[in-house]
């Protein structure tokens, strides 16, 4: 039995279809049950329906809290009955209470070398930081926001007269390759969150997450 995921996305799903091409493959452990978007407008949507995956939309602006927002949300993940929660570009500040439903089965990708760089405008402010390194970090969630322990961090050499737009198409480019990577780790059992750490068979993983080389 394959592992079943439900994708959050709220644009352009580009790491969505990273997935969506690694689970065409027969002997990927994963297979995406649902895409579920927050905006009816996201292109991701499009990408899921040309795969024939199911869809839905759960405006949250149709919401009066974002508590209720929330709930709405969680019933309507575990409608699919999912095994692993996978945030891909889902711009929504998620309650407590709905991280901690999902804890330990629900991964977020992040594009910095977390710590650095929680939140927004990261290949901005590794740039204005004269950083050498940036990259992207799938990483457990947790409810401290871009906090939770890390699985697999991709570095990405900062250029000479980078852009903000260079820098990101680069490091988006290693989050389609350590996405389908943690995902399959999870899927086979291998990638297990436990006493509030990540563990890789059997080891804790370090801080800043095993490194893709
Ligand atoms: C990615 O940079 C991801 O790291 C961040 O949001 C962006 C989503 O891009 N969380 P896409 O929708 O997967 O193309």
């Amino acid at each position: 039995m394959k592992t079943r995921v439900v994708v959050l996305i709220s644009g352009s799903g580009s790491n969505l279809q990273a997935l969506i091409d690694a689970a065409a493959n027969a002997d990927y452990p994963a297979q995406i049950v649902a895409v579920i978007s927050n905006k009816s407008d996201a292109y991701g949507l499009v990408r899921a329906q040309n795969s024939g995956i199911a869809t839905a939309v759960l405006d949250h602006k149709a919401f009066a809290s974002r508590e209720e927002f929330d709930a709405a949300l969680r019933d309507k993940i575990d409608s699919y009955q999912p095994d692993l929660v996978v945030l891909a570009g889902f711009m929504r500040i998620l309650t407590a209470d709905f991280v901690n439903h999902y804890l330990g089965r629900m991964l977020n990708i992040h594009p910095s070398l977390l710590p650095l760089y929680p939140g927004l405008h990261t290949h901005r402010r590794a740039i204005e930081a004269g950083d050498a390194t940036h990259g992207a970090t799938v990483h457990f969630v947790t409810a401290e926001l871009d906090g939770g322990p890390a699985v697999v961090q991709a570095e990405v050499p900062v250029e000479q007269g980078d852009t903000e737009e260079l820098l990101a198409k680069r490091v988006l480019a290693q989050e389609h390759r350590i996405y389908p990577l943690a995902v399959r780790w999870f899927a086979d059992g291998d990638l297990v969150f436990r006493d509030g750490k990540a563990w890789y068979k059997g080891d804790v993983i370090p801080a800043s997450g095993i490194k893709f080389k």
